[in-house]
């Protein structure tokens, strides 16, 4: 009897750890892109409404842990009057991340674009008093943050308020009523609004050295007020000519300087040579250019893929997570105005491209 006993709890033993060896070990083709990084960071993705229901969410759920709304969160699509919000578009990306055990960045609480024109005038079309505006952002941030307070784990509270040229702060209607002020005044409301949620900067172009410092000047001045950002967020809108390792790495150690944590939160490739910014260059005529990936732009984008993750892995202590802007070469913010771009690990047809294999095999 006793026999039995002990070869039927062995025999239970044996099966309980080749059931967990099995799970244990993904073959190469389960493996996505958030298992080949999992003790590193999460890997994200920007997504649309349409990428949860469609094929792209198969590729989204095997790939990433962390997705960020493209649009579904700004102010104006989420706020587009005084008295009028409208959830479903974002409601229905964190259900999706909830159902599906995923992150989600909230994208973003104040910025100069794709901001209502409502926010900034009176019923008369006059400018509001720096008092009105700032109690709409109040208002805004408490709404928005509060709504998915415990499901949004970390937000880009102000986006791109660093200008490009020789000005320290761009000049928007943000500045003309309310000075500088509503930059602190928004990561305040923010962390009133979600004490927990991890509260960054967001910013693009921060590896060209004077908007680094200025970037740095901004972030080590809201930290020494006391100012809760805990995060900064280094967009990554490369290319294949730029940035330089030793750009990006000193990107990392500077911001890493002042304590904050660092994400890579809007990352793609562009095919073309150059620096794209953080924003389309408007009403940039282009002549039809060749729209084919071409073997050489892989080739280039393959080896700046390569050498962005080499750095991130490097530095991983200070990064807490890489997001890809949209989520294969079927859409990308960067496609119109005469070309079409391929910017990312995944080509027209959903399908890994060689760049891929240059992220995972480390
Ligand atoms: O939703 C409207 C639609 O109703 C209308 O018919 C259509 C045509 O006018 O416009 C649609 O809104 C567009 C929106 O994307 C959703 O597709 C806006 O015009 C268009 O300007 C907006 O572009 C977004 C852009 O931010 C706004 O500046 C891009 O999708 C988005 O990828 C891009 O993302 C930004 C980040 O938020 C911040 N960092 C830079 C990054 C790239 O610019």
């Amino acid at each position: 009897m006793r026999t039995r006993t002990l070869k039927f709890l062995t025999s239970l033993a044996l099966i309980s750890i080749l059931t967990s060896a099995a799970k244990n070990h993904q073959t190469k083709d389960d493996k996505g892109l958030k298992d080949y990084y999992r003790k590193y960071f999460p890997i994200g993705v920007a997504v649309r409404p349409s990428d949860l229901q469609s094929v792209e969410s198969q590729l989204i759920l095997k790939e990433f842990n962390s997705i960020t709304p493209e649009n579904a969160m700004k102010m104006g699509p989420i706020h587009p009057r005084e008295n009028r919000y409208n959830w479903r578009d974002a409601d229905s990306i964190v259900s999706f991340a909830v159902r599906n055990k995923l992150k989600v960045r909230g994208h973003t609480l104040c910025w100069h674009a794709q901001t209502p024109s409502w926010l900034f005038t009176d019923s008369a079309g006059n400018n509001v008093s720096k008092e009105v505006l700032l109690q709409r952002l109040k208002s805004h941030i408490l709404a928005v943050a509060g709504r998915y307070k415990g499901k949004v784990y970390a937000w880009d509270v102000v986006n791109e308020v660093i200008a490009d040229g020789n000005d320290f702060i761009r000049k928007s209607k943000w500045t003309e009523i309310a000075g500088e002020e509503f930059i602190a005044k928004a990561f305040e409301y923010a962390h009133e609004a979600d004490p927990n949620a991890v509260l960054f900067y967001n910013d693009y172009n921060t590896e060209i050295a004077s908007k680094r410092e200025k970037i740095y000047r901004l972030l080590k001045g809201l930290k020494e007020k006391g100012v809760p950002v805990q995060g900064v967020g280094l967009q990554a809108h490369w290319s294949v000519s730029s940035p330089s390792r030793e750009e990006l790495e000193e990107s990392i150690t500077k911001f890493a300087s002042l304590g904050l944590q660092i994400q890579f939160t809007e990352l793609d490739i562009s095919v073309y040579a150059g620096r794209q910014g953080g924003q389309l260059i408007q009403n940039q005529q282009r002549q039809q250019q060749e729209s084919q990936f071409t073997s050489e732009m892989e080739q280039k984008q393959l080896e700046k893929y390569k050498m962005v993750f080499d750095v991130f892995r490097k530095h991983r202590k200070h990064i807490t997570g890489v997001t890809f802007w949209n989520v294969s070469d079927k859409y990308s913010w960067l496609d119109g105005r005469g070309r079409k771009n391929f910017p990312l690990l995944f080509d027209q047809n959903l399908q890994r491209k060689k760049a891929y294999a240059e992220v995972v095999e480390f």
